[in-house]
């Protein structure tokens, strides 16, 4: 596990095997960040020139390594775009300053170039506690690596140690913020690498009760026996396929000052193979990544506990194994889910839906201020949306807006999307209150969302993440974004619960 900290001293001076500066691009050429200044004056003026031959120009993410010849104690010194300057500086205002993002993932871009060095210094600009925590993070979700399953081999280790150099009023408490959250998002990260083999729904369940066990949450675990004593019918129907049966989990974190609760409600689709409407194989290799809802929302919830956030929050991590076999449920099987309402299934492999109804039904008897869910929902997200945003869909417009701009500070990508009335009608059963699948595939991850809120009761507000591309990254790194599972949406859950309590762990700030 990679170790960040913070030193206030100079960039030059500083023992350490790398040395991260950033560059922004002008049009006269590179030119260094604030904090980068000293660097160039240890190559006595040339960093320019060094850079231009290397032929850097400082956009974002370009990463360059220079020798530093023993011009400084760092036998290398690592350049990162960030792109043009901004305007203006921070003090000028809560909206100059760097943008965030920018600085997180130049931090992740130069910190995944450094895989094998032992430490490295963040020399980025971090003049103000907001700039260093995105500094910090960046850097932290940059040197993530999965080796669990890797027997030796050459691959290079991430950086072991982190050293952030600011000055910063409050740096201290926002770096120890950032490492929290990057726990988060690395426990997430691993769940969703995790084998399917290795992960099945009462092992997740297992976890949670350990590590939630530990961070002070309460944690209670619904077997396969409870849940069918308890009605829940869509968490078993999509479970009983399954040689690992299925779990419905819920952790909760209250503070005693709290005056509001947040519910989060995680898809936990240990594998989808899409049960007996069987996907095809290209589409499959990669749904371990399907419990990536239920991932976000525990991860969120030990982030919630351990940074002592003055709210109630509570998370329910939906738990199956979707698969074929002689027990599996058919299509046309009609399920009598927690609700009361019944439920025609029409397509197994339209299960997380079945699974979450469960869960936000069960949410709802904990009378919280807002309900979110969670999940890699749809295809159609990725074909609507892409990798890299989020569908964020809701029963109340301003809900949705919240999320859509929290999840943008975060610098994870989320944008609003409707919930036509007239899809209703495609979801029309002819034998139960509803079927699970609209017959046309146009606008399925809106159907989707349409489903889910026939089961929020009048009143409550409900928000839904479709979550299916970002979840998992098929392509190449970039960022502070590894291949695989990227933990996405975490920070927003452990956002929106700050925003619930008022904006921070300060008491004068509720
Ligand atoms: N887990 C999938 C959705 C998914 C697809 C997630 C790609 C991540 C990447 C979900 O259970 C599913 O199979 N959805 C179907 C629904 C359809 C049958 C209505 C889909 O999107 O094709
Ligand atoms: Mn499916
Ligand atoms: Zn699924």
């Amino acid at each position: 596990m990679t170790t960040v900290r913070i030193n206030a001293s100079d960039a030059v001076s500083i023992e350490t095997s790398a040395l991260i500066i950033g560059v922004h691009t002008t049009p006269e050429g590179p030119r260094p960040a604030p904090g980068g200044e000293g660097l160039d004056q240890a190559l006595d003026g040339r960093l320019a020139e060094i850079l231009t031959t290397m032929g850097f120009t400082g956009k974002a993410e370009e990463v360059v390594k220079i020798p530093t010849l023993g011009a400084l104690p760092a036998p290398v010194a690592v350049a990162v775009g960030l792109g043009d300057a901004p305007q203006a500086a921070p003090q000028d205002g809560p909206e100059d300053g760097y943008d965030l993002e920018t600085l997180r993932r130049a931090a992740g871009a130069a910190v995944r170039s450094l895989a094998g060095t032992a430490s490295a210094a963040l020399a980025l600009p971090a003049r103000t506690a907001a700039e260093a925590e995105a500094v910090a993070l960046g850097g932290l979700l940059g040197a993530y690596d999965f080796t669990r399953y890797r027997t030796g081999g050459d691959r290079k280790p991430p950086v072991g140690e982190l050293t952030v150099l600011s000055g910063a009023a409050g740096a201290e408490e926002a770096v120890a913020h950032a490492a929290t959250l990057a726990d988060a998002v690395t426990l997430v990260r691993d769940l969703v690498n995790t084998p399917p083999s290795d992960l099945w729904p009462a092992r997740f369940a297992e976890i949670a009760q350990e590590t939630g066990g530990e961070a002070g949450l309460s944690v209670e675990v619904l077997d396969e026996v409870r849940l069918k004593e308890d009605g829940y019918g869509g968490i078993v129907g999509v479970g009983q396929g399954s040689v690992n049966p299925p779990r419905l989990v819920r952790v909760a974190y209250s503070h005693p000052e709290a005056s509001r609760k947040v519910a989060f409600v995680g898809k936990g689709i240990t594998f989808d193979s899409g049960g007996l409407s069987l996907k095809p194989s290209a589409s499959m290799d990669w749904m371990k990544s399907d419990m990536g809802g239920a991932g976000a929302v525990f991860g969120a919830l030990l982030a919630i506990a351990r940074l002592g956030l003055r709210v109630n929050a509570v998370g329910y991590l939906c738990l199956a194994e979707n698969m074929p076999s002689g027990s599996a449920q058919r299509p046309s099987d009609v399920l009598h889910t927690y609700s009361g309402k019944t439920v025609e299934v029409l397509d197994t492999d339209a299960e997380g839906r079945l699974v979450l109804i469960d869960g936000i039904a069960r949410a709802t008897e904990d009378e919280p201020d807002v309900i979110i869910d969670v999940a890699t929902l749809t295809g159609a997200q990725i074909v609507a949306l892409g990798w890299r945003t989020a569908g964020v869909m809701a029963n109340d417009d301003a809900l949705r807006e919240e999320i859509v701009r929290i999840a943008g500070e975060q610098g994870e990508g989320a944008w609003g999307m409707p919930l036509p009335a007239e899809l209703r009608k495609g979801l029309d059963s002819a034998v139960a209150d509803i079927a699970n699948l609209q017959p046309e595939r146009w606008g399925s991850m809106l159907a989707a969302g349409i489903f889910l809120r026939e089961f929020v009761p009048a009143g409550v507000r409900w928000a839904h993440v479709d979550m299916a591309g970002p979840a998992f990254n098929k392509g190449e790194p970039h960022g502070y974004t590894p291949k695989g599972g990227t933990g996405a949406l975490t920070r927003t859950l452990v956002a929106v619960a700050e925003h619930y309590a008022g904006n921070g762990t300060s008491p004068q700030a509720v």
